[in-house]
């Protein structure tokens, strides 16, 4: 089985990336490098630079690697620029995932599994969220993955497009050999662990006057392992049911940003400073995530739950690689 990974020089596809080859599986790495490094990318994949609105090279790429599967990875996902820039995400995030859908139909490649969000249920009704809650994203980001399920569904009817849908909560932590490096960083593991490293002063928090416990926002995060392997198991899924589904990811636990930085302290023993800011725009309250469903159809089990392991991880990354992929 070959499989198509946009977007596997990325913080998620590269780790997703590394866990097919321990599979044995031939992997295809597209991605434009804008956002991920060529040294993310397991040196057992095959690596091409290019971008998926690229027909031509997609054409070319989809019949010689006589690709099986597609995992659709690469995109903008920060919410906050999303609201600030939200013309790079329709265009990102929708037109290039549509080309890249309608070179998977010329070339009859019926499988894929896409990356979606927590950020499509906006403010939820429920705690923790049912995938059959109703959607109604507060942000660019959150509606851009939406139209894009919106268009996998009706390709599914029209085109017999089979997809898994996998809607992230919040990817947290790193494998002994691919990490989390963005430029700039926005997401609140690696921004804590940059004040231990001494890059930053303090953590500002975004808002302590939300209606939660403590004030401040809750995720559900969901270690970076976990994640992958729910895409492997999504990849069977559809290998052997041909039905599209729907899948939220999460553990199902939420932490407040104060408990974050809190097991943070526990973890490095440094004191982390912390000064409170205005709200970010575009942050629902609280995320948590019902993943019974991918539990009970997929047999998925978290291996690390613990919010304790999972920044454990991602600090020890950080001791190994303090500048990323940089040295
Ligand atoms: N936060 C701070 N200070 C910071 C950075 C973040 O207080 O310096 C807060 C945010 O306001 C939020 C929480 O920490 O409440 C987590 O923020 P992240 O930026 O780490 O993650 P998001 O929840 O914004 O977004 C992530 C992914 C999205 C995905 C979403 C789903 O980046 O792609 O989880 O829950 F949609």
């Amino acid at each position: 089985m070959s499989i198509l990974v946009t977007g596997g020089a990325g913080y998620i596809g590269s780790i997703l990336v590394e866990e097919l080859i321990k599979k044995e599986r031939n992997v295809v790495v597209l991605d434009n490098l804008c956002k991920g490094h060529r040294m993310a990318i397991h040196p057992k994949a095959e690596f091409i630079k290019g971008d998926i609105a690229d027909d031509e090279l997609l054409d070319y790429l989809l019949s010689k690697h006589r690709i099986d599967a597609v995992i659709h990875f690469a995109a903008q996902s920060l919410v906050g620029e999303s609201v600030e820039n939200p013309q790079k995400y329709y265009h990102d995030n929708v037109i290039k995932s549509i080309r890249l859908l309608d070179s998977m139909i010329r070339n009859s490649v019926k499988c894929i599994i896409f990356s979606s969000t927590a950020a499509i249920y906006g403010d939820p009704i429920n705690v923790p969220i049912l995938e059959t809650d109703p959607t109604h994203p507060i942000n660019p980001y959150g509606k851009t993955k939406l139209l894009i399920e919106s268009v996998m569904e009706d390709y599914d009817k029209a085109f017999g497009l089979k997809y898994v849908s996998l809607r992230y909560f919040n990817a947290a932590g790193t494998s002994e050999n691919y990490g989390e490096d963005h430029y700039p960083e926005t997401h609140l593991i690696p921004i804590v662990l940059e004040v231990v490293q001494g890059k930053r002063k303090c953590v500002t928090v975004f808002g302590d006057d939300y209606p939660t416990e403590d004030g401040t926002c809750i995720r559900d995060y969901i270690h970076v392992i976990d994640l992958a392997i729910a895409h492997i198991l999504a990849l069977e899924y559809l290998k052997h049911e041909m039905n599209s589904n729907i899948f939220n990811l999460g553990n199902g636990n939420g932490h407040s940003v104060k408990e974050v930085v809190d097991i943070a302290r526990k973890v490095t023993g440094h004191k982390i400073p912390v000064t409170i800011g205005p709200r970010r725009p575009g942050d629902p309250a609280r995320l948590v995530a019902s993943s019974e469903k991918i539990k009970k159809v997929l047999n998925w089990e978290p291996r690390y739950p613990e919010l304790q392991k999972i920044i454990e991880s991602a600090y020890k990354w950080k001791q190994r690689c303090p500048n990323g992929y940089e040295n």
